[in-house]
């Protein structure tokens, strides 16, 4: 059998992130400080996977590749594939036929993050021969997702994408494994009622035409970071499991850190109380601040006489005399202050499609 390659999907619309996702792909969003697609190309390595592409779009696709390069930081070699519309995941994998080739592979969202490790998945694809491997989770709201019916044995009897009565709680994970049967089994998908050609109708035809299609429930956690509170949870979980206590910046006497608490160099925390986990960039100055757990503040930011927490903060953020801001996404060099006027008045200057709640 040829090697596993990888296909990243990082085009797509993002329309559920706006107004993040007017300057900046969703895929780039920081989760604990580091984007979701790293994670994303972390993960495929350490599945010894290194011939990836990747999907981009014509909106966002020069900032991907600013941002990954040519995978050498990964020891991976990357292509750059370009979806010119969203026309749905397997019209990704459509777009991606020649980097693709004959080769099995691994597609995997670019906007997903899983806890397991994949080899174990890698090693039942190759060796039951299949054509598909799928990953489930059970989830509380399975109408969001495409979902599994599954037999008692665990085979796969139906897939459907966002039912409006659903069979099951299993929804199917961005990451699945391919063999090339499934490309004949796209050419003769037709667009769904949303007008893309969509990846569970590709699997479900290769379930019609008897092909070897496994699937496994995760162990670990599935995060799709497709909306804000998606975001803020996987920034929890990840801060969770992996942040350790990593002090470089400057921290004064008269502030105290606790529990696991990451502060990049340069960085300045003066008469505050930061409660772990939590993770700070470089430069940033915190000063009379509360930053509560599950925290991440990029670099360059300033808060001052404020509280914070369960938020993520990209960088150059200005965040001055507000008592408190939690369960919040906050986009690049964006300033939030308090104006001294003696009447309660919000003055605002938001971006297209932006949320605020008082
Ligand atoms: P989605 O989150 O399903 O779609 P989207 O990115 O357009 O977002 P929204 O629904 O908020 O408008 O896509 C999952 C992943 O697949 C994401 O990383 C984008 C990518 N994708 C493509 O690369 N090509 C596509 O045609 C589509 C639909 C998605």
């Amino acid at each position: 059998m040829s090697t596993l390659k990888a296909l990243v999907l990082s085009g797509g619309k993002g329309t559920r992130l706006r107004p993040l996702t007017y300057t900046s792909a969703k895929q780039l969003i920081p989760v604990a400080n580091k984007p979701i697609l790293f994670y994303v190309l972390d993960s495929i390595v350490a599945a010894n996977v290194r011939d990836i592409g990747i999907i981009i779009s014509p909106e966002t696709g020069d900032e991907i590749r600013r941002a990954v390069g040519d995978g050498g930081r990964w020891g991976a070699k990357i292509e750059y594939i370009v979806q010119d519309v969203p026309g749905g995941l397997a019209h990704a994998v459509k777009v991606a036929r020649p980097f693709l080739a004959d080769s099995p592979f691994v597609m995997y969202l670019g906007d997903n993050l899983v806890g397991d490790r994949l080899n174990a998945y890698v090693d039942l694809f190759q060796g039951d021969k299949a054509d598909a491997v799928i990953l489930l989770k059970p989830v509380g709201d399975p109408s969001a997702f495409g979902v599994a019916k599954t037999a008692d044995d665990g085979s796969i009897i139906r897939l459907v994408e966002k039912p409006e009565k659903p069979e099951s709680n299993l929804a199917l994970v961005g990451v699945y494994i391919f063999s090339p049967a499934v490309h004949d089994a796209i050419d003769r998908l037709k667009p769904s009622a949303r007008g893309e050609l969509e990846i569970t109708d590709a699997i479900q035809e290769l379930i019609n035409h008897g092909c070897t299609v496994r699937s496994r429930t995760l162990d670990k956690w599935w995060l799709d970071t497709g909306k804000k509170d998606d975001i803020l949870s996987a920034n929890t979980v990840v801060l969770e499991e992996y942040t350790t206590l990593d002090i470089k910046g400057r921290v004064d006497k008269l502030s105290q850190v606790t529990g696991m608490v990451g502060i990049g160099k340069g960085t300045e925390i003066v008469n505050s109380k930061i409660h772990g986990p939590v993770l700070i960039g470089e430069d940033v100055r915190v000063a009379n601040s509360f930053i509560g757990p599950s925290s991440s503040i990029g670099s360059q930011c300033s808060i001052i006489n404020s509280a914070i927490e369960n938020c993520v903060i990209l960088e150059d953020v200005q965040i001055e005399g507000i008592d408190r801001i939690e369960d919040s996404l906050i986009g690049r060099s964006t300033k939030i202050n308090r104006n001294n006027s003696n009447h309660k008045a919000l003055r605002v200057m938001l971006g297209d499609d932006s949320r605020v709640e008082v």
